[in-house]
């Protein structure tokens, strides 16, 4: 089985650099046609250049591939239908969209200024709402779209003096979550990628020993993004971690829990009494939305009849 990309159009954001760079390249080296976005501003966002985006361009079209440069900026709505644009006026069409572009500005909390603070946001999860929006209705007339989100293990586990871009990273698995809902009858699946690879984006915090740099590819990255954009795949809403030659499924994942009467009275001390069972982690389950998880946590309550007091359809 060969994965092929032929007829199919990409927009890849950030493509100028480090992983959207390798993703576009490799789109294109299996048939795609790819709009390779970049603002082409500093690792921090600083600043604007045309010459990232150009000069993959050219490496792509030296390999006989076919993309154009696109410049504007993912974090503001207008440009961001700009980058759609430019996939529908030169190739047609977008089957495929690869929110990737990012920036870091890394302080502790009470160091770090409410403008970094926005404009990480901005970037990282409205520039990834901004993309997905101008390119969802192109989708569904179509009925075909693949979505490749961008988190990091800094908004799912944490990380010391990245609260901007920890909460705009863990926003997006939560748009990606409902997105996916409201897609799939479209066939427009929606995955979430949380890469580890050495780029200039990571260089400034050392994040990455130097020793383990050499490994971390971004091909490595590219093989699982690509494998997202693809017919072939056919899952939704998975958050994938890869890099180093390391893949794996990352999963909220809830406790079985316990139950109780819920006309009982339930104080802190029975809560106090109880967390060690309240949060045990063993043959904790995902769910694929909120209905199935109330289903799962809940559906005791609708085998349950109401008791002494209480009305049918009341809250006690
Ligand atoms: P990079 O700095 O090499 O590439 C990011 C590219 O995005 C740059 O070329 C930059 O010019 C572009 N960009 C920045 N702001 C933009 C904007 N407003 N509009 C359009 N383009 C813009 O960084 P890298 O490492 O390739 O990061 C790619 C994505 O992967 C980012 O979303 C990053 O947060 C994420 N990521 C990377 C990790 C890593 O280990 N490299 C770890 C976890 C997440």
């Amino acid at each position: 089985m060969y994965i092929s990309f032929k007829d199919k159009v990409a927009v890849v954001t950030g493509a100028g650099a480090g992983l959207g760079r390798s993703y576009a390249i490799f789109l294109a080296s299996r048939g795609a046609k790819v709009v390779v976005n970049d603002l082409g501003g500093s690792w921090d966002g600083v600043g604007q250049s045309k010459t990232a985006a150009m000069r993959v361009v050219e490496e792509i079209q030296a390999a006989g591939g076919k993309a154009v440069p696109n410049f504007d900026s993912v974090a503001d709505p207008e440009a961001a239908q700009n980058i759609i644009r430019a996939a529908l006026d030169n190739f047609g069409t977008i089957d495929i969209l690869v929110c990737n572009a990012g920036i870091l500005r890394d302080k502790t909390f009470l160091k770090m200024s409410l403008n970094d603070f926005d404009l990480v946001m901005k970037v990282h999860l409205m520039g990834t709402v901004y993309t997905a929006r101008a390119a969802f209705p192109v989708m569904k007339e179509k009925s075909y779209g693949r979505i490749v989100m961008t988190t990091s293990v800094a908004g799912l586990f944490g990380n010391f003096g990245q609260t901007n871009y920890s909460t705009a990273k863990m926003g997006i698995i939560g748009f990606m979550n409902s997105l996916k809902l409201e897609a799939q009858k479209y066939n427009i699946l929606i995955n979430t990628i949380a890469p580890s690879a050495a780029t200039r984006l990571n260089e400034p915090s050392g994040f990455f020993p130097k020793e383990i740099s050499p490994f971390l590819r971004s091909e490595l990255v590219t093989a699982m993004v690509a494998y997202l954009c693809s017919d072939q795949c056919q899952s939704t809403g998975y958050i994938l971690s890869a890099g180093g030659g390391y893949f794996s499924r990352v999963q909220i994942v809830e406790g079985q829990g316990i139950r109780f009467d819920p006309s009982d009275d339930i104080t802190p001390e029975i809560i106090f009494e109880n967390f060690s069972k309240i949060t045990d982690m063993k043959n904790a389950v995902g769910h694929f939305s909120a209905t199935d998880g109330i289903k799962k946590s809940l559906g005791f309550l609708f085998k349950r009849k109401p008791g002494r007091g209480e009305k049918e359809g009341s809250e006690k």
